[in-house]
């Protein structure tokens, strides 16, 4: 009985999903389809959590957690072995199903995560409250700066670097005279490299979402999280010189987190925050928090991390409407319908939908991209006039994710901020990479992945040498040599 309901859940979850987000439209259908094939995986009732073999493949295996089977792929090569239910050599490994080999228990119960106990949640490590809405260090909102971040979503290239440049075009400004800032959360496939160094070079964040943007990760395993994130900084710093220790920050694909899976590949890579949490609309928005504690409000996506995470951050979003909820409301401000509307009207739309903020707890106002807001001339041109305004603001300050969580794990007063270090523009940061070079290497490279049997070119720019092929999960370095990748985590 239990097991039924849970059924009955995810796929009312799912439904959900599907009418929530249009974006989402196309890959709802290809779920179904692999459904109708009948390929899903179900976990065995009687043995309980365990990793069982994948029927279609050796190489990969299923880790049913409660009933629910996440896909794994096996790293480097290796082939999983039905009798010790690990990845090991090809020829070791005895390919599954195997009848009667029951498994062993590998996850410990469920710990949950608890309600934020405000007693025992000190900043800098931990920061949450009980409906998510209070402010850092209990400061005044008259008192404390108005946080914008500019967030992109996806591959950079010729498609969209144009308009970033016009978003960040030199004579935009935060009240201590620093040029304004943003985060891109980048993805493999179609990104230009040469694009990507300019943009860290010129002190914006680069951040991961992840090499392949397939859909579907949130039900997949550790390792493949791993590939996904891991490898996609693994290329940033080969081919844009960025360095592992700037990219600290992660958004999952389609906003769905993969559940404990991906909170867990955060803390033991090293990663200091996620970006994928949305919040349903709130009348008050909620602050970035950390994962000592339990979400503080519903999760929207039905695949939120459960344990706790102590010392990692969530920047939330919280979902973009105005009043009558006209044009709709959504987490990607490309997600709202307002290309109806003429610039003006997108002006007044974001002024009144910013208001919530500014007027209430000044909560950091995070404005998530993908390329499509920029292709429709009206959209573009009600953004640059609300950034034109802001930026008239004395007390409203454009910054990278990380910036902004820096502010928040030490609170200052806007008094303060004139010479507030850590969003200061004085000095280079010393990790920030050299600017590009002028001309790039125009790399054509064949493409294989490793589930299909044809072979792909994709171009790629990068003022670093040409990898052999294109770079992908499991050979981030484009070596050719598929499975070379092995990561291990910082942490042991
Ligand atoms: C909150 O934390 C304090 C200090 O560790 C502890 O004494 C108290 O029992 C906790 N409260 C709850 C409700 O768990
Ligand atoms: C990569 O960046 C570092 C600084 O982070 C710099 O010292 C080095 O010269 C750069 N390498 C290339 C090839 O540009
Ligand atoms: C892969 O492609 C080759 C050549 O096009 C073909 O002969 C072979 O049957 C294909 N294999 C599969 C599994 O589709």
């Amino acid at each position: 009985m239990a097991i039924l309901l849970k059924n009955v859940d995810r796929k009312s979850i799912y439904l959900y999903l599907c009418i929530s987000y249009f974006i989402a439209i196309v890959h709802c259908q290809a779920d179904k389809k692999t459904k109708e094939d009948g390929k899903e995986f179900e976990c065995p009732q009687q043995v309980g959590n365990g990793n069982f073999a994948d029927p279609a493949t050796c190489r990969r295996f299923y880790q049913c957690v409660d009933g629910f089977p996440y896909l794994n792929r096996c790293p480097s090569g290796l082939y999983f072995d039905d009798i010790s239910k690990f990845c090991t050599f090809k020829n070791e490994a005895r390919c599954g199903p195997i009848a009667a080999t029951p498994a062993p228990i590998t996850e410990p119960p469920t710990d949950l995560a608890v309600k934020c106990n405000l007693s025992d949640c000190e900043l800098p490590y931990c920061f949450c409250s009980k409906d998510g809405t209070a402010i850092p260090g209990n400061l005044n909102s008259d008192d404390i700066p108005q946080i914008i971040l500019l967030t992109f979503d996806g591959a950079v290239n010729l498609n969209n670097f144009e308009h970033y440049k016009k978003v960040f075009n030199k004579k935009r400004q935060n009240p201590n005279g620093c040029d304004i800032k943003g985060t891109f959360f980048i993805s493999h496939e179609y990104s230009n490299y040469q694009m990507i160094q300019k943009l860290a070079s010129d002190g914006h964040e680069i951040a991961t979402e992840t090499i392949s943007l397939q859909s579907g990760l949130q039900d997949k395993g550790y390792e493949e999280w791993v590939g996904e994130m891991v490898g996609m900084r693994e290329i940033l710093k080969h081919l844009s010189n960025i360095s592992k220790s700037e990219v600290v920050g992660m958004r999952a694909p389609f906003l769905k987190p993969g559940r404990n899976t991906q909170y867990k590949v955060i803390e033991d890579f090293g990663f200091i925050f996620d970006s994928s949490i949305g919040v349903p609309p709130s009348d008050i928005p909620v602050w970035p928090y950390t994962l000592d504690y339990k979400i503080p409000h519903e999760c929207k996506s039905g695949s939120c991390p459960t344990k706790s995470f102590p010392g990692v951050w969530e920047v939330p979003l919280n979902e973009h409407y105005v009043k009558d909820f006209e044009g709709g409301h959504c987490p990607y401000l490309d997600q709202c319908v307002l290309h109806n509307h003429d610039p003006e009207e997108v002006f007044e739309w974001l002024q009144e939908d910013f208001s919530r903020y500014y007027e209430q707890n000044k909560a950091p106002y995070m404005m998530p991209f993908h390329t499509n807001w920029f292709s429709i001339k009206e959209l573009e041109q009600g953004l640059h006039k609300f950034l034109d305004w802001t930026t008239s603001l004395s007390d409203v300050y454009f910054v990278t994710v990380t910036q902004a969580l820096t502010w928040i794990t030490d609170p200052k007063t806007l008094q303060q901020l004139n010479n507030y270090e850590p969003w200061d523009c004085q000095k280079k940061k010393e990790n920030t990479p050299p600017p590009p070079c002028n001309l790039a290497n125009k790399c054509a490279l064949n493409f294989k992945t490793p589930d299909l049997n044809f072979t792909d070119i994709r171009y790629l720019e990068t003022c670093f040498e040409c990898p052999n092929q294109y770079p992908w999960l499991g050979d981030s370095g484009g070596t050719g040599i598929p499975g070379k990748d092995n990561y291990v985590p910082d942490n042991v």
